[in-house]
């Protein structure tokens, strides 16, 4: 459980988030793919918790977010739900199912909030997408942004290093940051930019801006869980910070078991009927 007690009963909404913004309170944001530890990130007190397709990472082992489908992200964004009462949820849009036109994005986010229960969707993207995320917020659906690293993009980008470090990149991203705040997305991820720039990206706008490698001048900050949990060891960007170690954890329980199973120590007799 989380050693801040302000409002830890309290459902996160969309406002509640705003109003965190305007009090200088930190917002916790932080994946989860599964109901199981959905309960537990919740029960520890985290404000929101994203449904990323970084699933297709962690959950599926491709190299990319592109494969994943939006049946797939519904069926992770429902097993959340299912094991989620305070923290707001929020799903990824996965790629290809809003970049084609604003009809196609709204259908897309109706059957995320309709089949999995998530109460935002996010969404990469600037001024390019700026006709899909509306439709969407037309249609009374939260639409959290994602600008700065895109991961949809990186056949574009052809790597995953720091973006937005020229200033033509800068300007575009505060323009798309300012754009995103005015059409009326509740908050944006700023993914692997410089601190500097996110940090002016936070103090211009009023809706929270919540950091991934962005630094420490965002409203928030979200991990992948994985990554953070230390389940998946080989991935180790500058800006990721650790805090257990449960592949060694798991490691080490599991050739326990299987010492015990082999050894016939498992189950003894009260273990068994
Ligand atoms: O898919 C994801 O996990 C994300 C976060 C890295 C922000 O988009």
């Amino acid at each position: 459980m989380s050693t801040n007690t302000v409002d830890n009963q309290r459902k996160v909404t969309t406002l509640r988030l705003a109003e965190m913004k305007a009090r200088g309170e930190k917002i916790a944001m932080l994946t989860a793919y599964d109901y199981s530890m959905a309960k537990l990130i919740d029960e520890a007190g985290m404000d929101v918790i994203l449904v990323g397709d970084s699933a297709s990472n962690v959950m599926v082992g491709n190299t990319t977010t592109l494969p994943m489908t939006l049946d797939q992200m519904i069926y992770h964004a429902r097993s959340v739900t299912n094991g989620t009462k305070r923290a707001l949820v929020v799903c990824d849009l996965p790629f290809g199912t809003y970049q084609g036109n604003s009809k196609e994005a709204l259908a897309s986010a109706v059957r995320i909030m309709k089949e999995s229960g998530a109460e935002a969707v996010k969404i990469e993207g600037g001024a390019e997408i700026r006709e899909s995320i509306e439709r969407i917020l037309c249609a009374g659906i939260p639409v959290m942004g994602h600008l700065g690293l895109t991961p949809q993009s990186i056949n574009k980008f052809g790597t995953y290093a720091v973006r937005a470090k020229e200033e033509a990149e800068a300007n575009k991203l505060i323009e798309d940051a300012k754009m995103l705040e005015e059409i009326g997305c509740f908050a944006m991820v700023l993914e692997k930019i410089p601190a500097e720039l996110a940090k002016r990206v936070a103090e211009s706008v009023s809706i929270p801006v919540i950091g991934i490698g962005a630094g420490g001048g965002c409203d928030g900050q979200v991990l992948v869980m994985h990554d953070m949990l230390g389940i998946n060891k080989g991935f180790s960007p500058k800006f990721l910070r650790r805090y257990a170690d449960l592949s060694t954890v798991i490691n080490d329980a599991v050739g326990h078991y299987i010492d015990d199973v082999k050894s016939g120590d498992f189950p003894n007799a009260n273990e068994q009927y």
